[in-house]
Order: C-alpha cells, then structure tokens, then sequence
C-alpha cells in the first residue's frame, strides 16, 4: 500500500517519472508481489522472479557483515555512501526509500547503529524523496521505542504498521502518512483519489482490539518492561558469545539474537536452509521452547507479559542447547 501511495503520490505532484524505489540488502517487507520487490532477492522470493519489478539496491549496515569490510568507527558514514550515490545519479526517479528501521528481521534479524537511520532520514530529506519505515516487526515498542524511527528523532513520511498493533490478536495492518503526502490526495479531481481496499479492509473487531492494545500502553508502563526485558537480554546473552559456533549476539529492545558460523574466523556460515535451523528447533522444543531461527540466526522475541522467570528459564535453555552443541562439535 506505501509502494502505492509513494507512486501515486507523484503523480498527483505532476511528476510521474519518479516511480522507481530504492531497497536495502537483507531487506524484507512481506510477499505480495510489491512487497516481494523491494526485500531482498531470496529462497522466498525466487520462484517469482519473472514477476517482480526492479529497484535500487542499496547497502544495509550488517555490521558483523559489513558489506565493505570494515571496522565500527566510521562505517555508518561508508555506508551511506551507496545510498547518497543512488540518490545522486537516479534521485530524479526515485519514489521512494523504504526501510526496516533499527531491525531487518527475515532478512538476518540485523540489528543498525541509529546514526545509520538518521542519514537515511538526513539523505530522504537533502535529495526530496520519500521515506517508508516499515514498522511492521518494531512498531509497538519492539526495539526499546514506540517505534523504531525514534531512535534516530526521524518522523518518516510513511510508516506501515502490522503485527503488535493488535498485539497479534487479530489481524489488522496500517499504513500511517504524513499531511503533506495525505493533502496530495485531497481533490476534488477523482483522478487523484487513492483507489485502494480490501474486503476486510478497516475491519471494526480488529481495530477495536487495536484500541484496546493501545489503551495497554497509555495505562501500563510497557516501554519500561520493555527496557527490563532488553537489561535481562544482554545480561543473558552476552556470555554466550564466547561459545564456540557463536559468531554475534545482537540485542534490540525485546529481541534477543544469535547468529551461528561455522568458522569463526571466515564467519561462514549456512543461510536460511542450513539444516542448523530445524535441529535446534527439536532441541529446544523437546525443553519445552518454542523457537524458530531463521537458519543459523537464533532469535528470542518474547510477548511483553512474559515474566522475568519466564525469561530466565528461555535463557538458561538456549545457553543450554547451545553449550552441548558446542561440546558435540568440539568432539567431531
Ligand atoms: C518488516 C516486515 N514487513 C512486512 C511484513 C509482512 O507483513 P504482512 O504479513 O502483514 O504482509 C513482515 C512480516 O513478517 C515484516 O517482518
């Protein structure tokens, strides 16, 4: 729906060259045919490559990856380069950018410095095109803020919204513009007018379960449990690092992640069908956990009303899979 709005959005503005996008790797924003797009090119979206359109690639900052093999320092800045590059030559073009802020989820569970987002925000706004926050995995207090976009102060001009806005409990999605994007739609010219909807769209039940979980965090301090949860995380975590067969561990908010290698030096390691995956589900389903990494990316992302022992005991059953999977693979 944002890919949809940014397109018909210039060409309400008189500018309708503007209608190709610029996507981040490891990106992944859903599997409708846009959505599928602009995410990553991957096992899940390969067998509809025939139909999908093309866009404007640009580097993610994977940190324990870094696409241009460096260092923390002043990576965020390299970075960005590619971004400012595209926006440079093909800004002209361009509809819009449109990112995960602060956590790409399926596509590696990565987690950004925030000076990386607030240069998206400060590039969007020099080159005049738009930005789409796809909040649809950190909207709702995921990452430690309301939303992800704060953590870099950025009021994006579209934000998709999904998942925690009914708390999981029915399924309801929005798609959330700036005035300055909706007063482009404003006419009496029904040629401007967004023609967009489903049978289920705006659907009553599920947007009063969205009212009833927004009223939770107006009366509850959710933020504050949420910043309990990622003290607890890290704590719990960060020890696991010195396992072997553990090459990062990443803490956001209330998402606690692992990311498996094979060989620590070379951080090789198996992507998403790496049979790594299904083993460590039965192990730690056969504990009583339910987890499903994502191939070699182990992640923990627990509902806000699980209590600290709750999380206690999870921790202690991931350190304990992964320290006998550690000694099984120092035996072979
Ligand atoms: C960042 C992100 N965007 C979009 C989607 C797709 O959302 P939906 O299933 O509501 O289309 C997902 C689903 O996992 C997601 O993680």
């Amino acid at each position: 729906m944002a890919l949809k709005l940014a397109c018909q959005y210039w060409r309400n503005l008189d500018q309708p060259h503007r209608r190709t996008f610029v996507a981040l790797h490891h990106g992944y924003h859903g599997d409708t045919v846009g959505a599928m797009s602009v995410g990553e090119d991957s096992i899940f979206t390969q067998p509809f490559a025939p139909l999908l359109f093309p866009v404007i690639r640009v580097h993610a900052p994977h940190c324990y990856r870094c696409p241009l093999g460096l260092k923390r320092a002043t990576c965020q800045v390299d970075c960005l380069a590619d971004l400012e590059q595209a926006l440079q030559t093909r800004g002209e073009e361009v509809a819009g950018v449109i990112v995960e802020p602060m956590l790409q989820g399926a596509g590696g569970m990565i987690v950004w410095p925030s000076e990386f987002l607030a240069g998206v925000g400060r590039l969007c706004k020099r080159y005049g095109t738009l930005l789409i926050a796809d909040e649809v995995l950190t909207g709702f207090g995921r990452t430690g803020r309301m939303f992800a976009c704060e953590h870099a102060s950025l009021t994006p001009d579209m934000v998709c919204l999904s998942k925690a806005l009914t708390a999981g409990y029915l399924p309801l999605g929005a798609t959330v513009v700036t005035n300055a994007v909706y007063e482009a739609f404003l006419s009496d010219d029904r040629t401007k007018t967004f023609f967009h909807g489903h049978s289920f769209t705006a659907n009553p039940l599920a947007c009063a379960v969205a009212v009833a979980s927004l009223d939770l965090f107006r009366e509850q301090d959710l933020l504050g449990r949420i910043r309990r949860l990622e003290a607890q995380l890290r704590a719990g975590l960060s020890p696991l690092r010195a396992l072997p067969g553990v090459g990062d561990v990443r803490v956001i908010g209330g998402v606690g992640i692992i990311e498996l290698v094979t060989d620590e030096q070379t951080r090789r390691a198996g992507g998403y069908l790496d049979g790594i995956g299904p083993r460590l589900t039965a192990a730690f389903v056969e504990r009583g956990l339910l987890l499903r990494p994502l191939g070699n990316v182990l992640y923990f992302m627990p509902p806000y009303v699980i209590t600290d022992d709750e999380v206690a005991w999870a921790l202690g059953e991931i350190a304990a899979v992964l320290n006998i999977a550690a000694s099984a693979a120092a035996r072979c």
